[in-house]
């Protein structure tokens, strides 16, 4: 095996592999796949395909103020909200091939009493400091402002949409009494501090056991982004961080006279990743324990950047406190992913979904796979575009593993009727492409073990390259006619390179794999190739194996299909900017009495004049059923008068007459404004609704 001296990893028996349990508030997008999903599949597929015992973890992210928002703005219960999201995502997951062995969720009962007992644990043993603290409060709403509920300007980087808990724009956690201007995200009012009772886990008592177990033991083997960021956070100095919050959506705090209060997510959610390996090992007729407590157990944990703190600080103290848990033994978390060169943004809805890009690319789960491997944000943000998507489907995946993979079934039907043919001289250029296929093996070994995914991903890729330059090199379609021999002998090293792409793709394109395994007729083999079984032989098909028809395993993806996607970002981007425009904050609360006072009422526009030596003010009788008004209004530079002229409008006709520029306005129309700032009547267009008909 090759040595390679950056590499730094061991390996182990036996994996607890966990995967950023995502938010139930929304679907998951390809930023999420290409930072977590994808890396963590491919790794827990690689290390099930060495014969090592693993466990590989997830589910939905289940509370939290941002579900408790979105159901607010829906009207719906926040149970409603995740109910929905949770199916959506895990199915779409299921769909994607991502290879869960348990993919559960927070609201989960096992989960509830998982997170109790940790908390209730650490509780008794003392690890929790008590405290009152002034917490921000909304009077209006009559809570208390957790985290997301407070927004305000980040004390970092002046960003003025930061939450409470954390930037979105650089990252920083912080405590929302660090924000400055801050406001509620409920009523958009100034909070007041109101004292409150919580509970802390004192990190800073943990500060030098962390700066021992991060900055002095993984400075060689987590990576240089994660690591940076550790440090830096514990170089900063680290301060107390509360556990628990005033909220009515969550684990409620399993103590006495803690009414109203639960656990904060970021305690609740990590502890998922235990209950969801106690459910799988429920299910399962397993011990959940050793993945948990057996130090021999390698624990991974793949998340985005975003998350880093929360995994290699705060998760690490928690499990360091309780005292009977084994630590992460690596964080590979990636960068950020962006979109066509912006920031992918849920709330913007510029994001590709990946239940719309399954229903969209029906069976191509491996070309996401692919492209968003290719393109990791492993060391820096990437960029996804799908112009890129497109070339490398039709140049990569199409010219260069597609074509091999035809061009040698194709012609082991042609020339043998799919019969594996006997070799009887294998020469040194043979013996070289077998021996790549080996040395490949190994680096992708190699690359995976270190978390580098796009190179391994690279080395796959170069080992169809071989297989294309040695078809072309030894031209079996030219010997054909003049050796035979020479032609049995190159089909049948082509068809083991074939074979070997079908095991060390399995990975990172397992849909392909097994389509080519099948096309290959593996199961008819008395040894089934595996990871393990490429040596420096690499004879996989024995001659007189016959293999099935050929089948495209990929096909080129055309320009129309690219363009309805662009289209799809650009339609979003328009509804996104419109929606910009329009979403004033909701005014004050009214009661019935103030509606009742406003007495709107349909009329129509019966002349129109633009006022002299204005830009924008038109003079406007209306005929309002009852009388004929005379209203001024500023819709000069979004019609002309002849245009208006007939219009059905909506007036307020009881607002006190005003005098604009000398003339008497009566009246008020109501409008709205397009995203351009062009103005559009409210229109009660319905037959039957005559002038003087009452709005109410
Ligand atoms: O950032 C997020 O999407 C979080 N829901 C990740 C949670 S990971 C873990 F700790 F559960
Ligand atoms: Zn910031």
């Amino acid at each position: 095996m090759s040595q390679d001296p950056k590499s730094t990893s061991t390996s182990a028996e036996r994996y607890t592999i966990t995967a950023a349990l995502p938010y139930s508030n929304g679907p998951v997008h390809i930023g999420h796949l290409a930072g977590v999903y994808v890396p963590a599949d491919i790794y827990a597929r690689f290390q099930r395909m060495q014969g090592k015992d693993v466990v590989f973890v997830c589910g939905s992210d289940e509370h939290g103020v941002p579900i408790t928002l979105k159901a607010r703005k829906e009207g719906i219960t926040p149970q409603q909200v995740v109910d929905k999201y949770h199916a959506i995502i895990k199915k779409a997951f299921e769909d994607f091939g991502i290879t869960f062995d348990n993919y559960s969720r927070t609201s989960a009962k096992i989960h509830h009493e998982t997170a109790s007992a940790f908390f209730k644990k650490l509780y008794e043993d003392g690890k929790f400091v008590e405290k009152v603290t002034e917490q921000f409060y909304d009077a209006e709403a009559r809570q208390f402002l957790a985290d997301r509920f407070i927004v305000g300007i980040c004390p970092v980087c002046g960003y003025e949409e930061s939450y409470g808990d954390q930037c979105e724009n650089c990252g920083t956690s912080h405590n929302a009494t660090d924000l400055i201007k801050p406001k509620s995200a409920i009523t958009g009012a100034t909070p007041s501090l109101k004292k409150t009772r919580h509970w802390f886990l004192p990190l800073d008592q943990y500060e030098a056991w962390l700066k021992e177990w991060i900055i002095e033991g993984h400075k060689k083997d987590w990576k240089i982004n994660v690591y940076g960021q550790c440090k830096s956070w514990i170089d900063d100095g680290l301060r107390p961080r509360a556990v628990t919050r005033d909220l009515d959506w969550g684990i409620p705090v399993p103590l006495e006279g803690a009414d109203g209060k639960v656990l904060y997510v970021w305690f609740d959610a990590p502890i998922g990743y235990i209950s969801s390996t106690k459910e799988w090992a429920e299910r399962e007729g397993k011990d959940w324990e050793p993945y948990w407590k057996d130090k021999d157990t390698k624990l991974l944990h793949f998340i985005g950047k975003d998350n880093i703190v929360f995994h290699c600080i705060i998760f690490p103290s928690m499990l360091k406190a309780e005292g009977s848990y084994i630590l992460p033994a690596n964080v590979p978390a990636n960068e950020f992913l962006n979109l066509e060169g912006d920031k992918i943004s849920t709330s913007k809805n510029w994001a590709v979904w990946l239940h719309e890009y399954l229903d969209d690319f029906p069976g191509q789960q491996d070309v996401l796979r692919y492209v968003l491997t290719a393109n990791a944000p492993e060391t820096k943000d990437s960029d996804f575009s799908w112009t890129d998507f497109q070339a490398r489907n039709n140049n990569e995946l199409v010219a260069i593993f597609g074509n091999f993979i035809n061009r040698v079934v194709v012609l082991t039907h042609k020339y043998y009727d799919g019969v594996v043919p006997v070799s009887t001289n294998l020469i040194k250029i043979d013996n070289i492409a077998l021996g790549v296929i080996e040395s490949n093996k190994n680096h992708i070994s190699k690359s995976l073990e270190n978390y580098r995914f796009r190179e391994a991903l690279n080395h796959l890729m170069n080992t169809a390259r071989m297989g294309n330059q040695y078809l072309a090199g030894e031209e079996p379609w030219k010997t054909i006619k003049t050796d035979e021999e020479r032609t049995k002998t190159v089909m049948y090293v082509a068809l083991q390179i074939a074979s070997a792409l079908a095991v060390l793709s399995e990975p990172f394109l397992p849909f392909t794999s097994e389509k080519l395994k099948k096309m290959l007729c593996f199961s008819k083999l008395e040894t089934m190739p595996e990871w393990k079984s490429i040596t420096e032989d690499n004879i996989f098909l024995p001659g007189g194996h016959q293999i099935g028809e050929s089948s495209l395993l990929f096909s080129k993806i055309e320009d129309t299909q690219i363009q309805q996607q662009r289209d799809k970002l650009q339609a979003s981007k328009k509804a996104n900017e419109a929606m910009n425009t329009t979403t004033a904050p909701q005014k004050d609360i009214i009661n019935f009495d103030d509606f009742t006072k406003l007495d709107m009422r349909v009329g129509t526009i019966i002349e129109a004049e633009r006022m002299p030596k204005t830009k924008k003010l038109m003079v406007l009788k209306v005929d309002m059923g009852i009388d004929v008004r005379t209203i001024v209004s500023g819709i000069a530079e979004s019609f002309t008068a002849e245009e208006v002229v007939g219009k059905k409008v909506t007036v307020l006709i009881n607002l006190a007459p005003r005098a604009i520029r000398g003339v008497d306005s009566e009246g008020m129309i109501l409008m709205t404004e397009t995203a351009d700032g062009k103005f559009v009547f409210i229109n009660p267009d319905e037959d039957g609704i005559g002038n003087g008909a009452t709005i109410n």
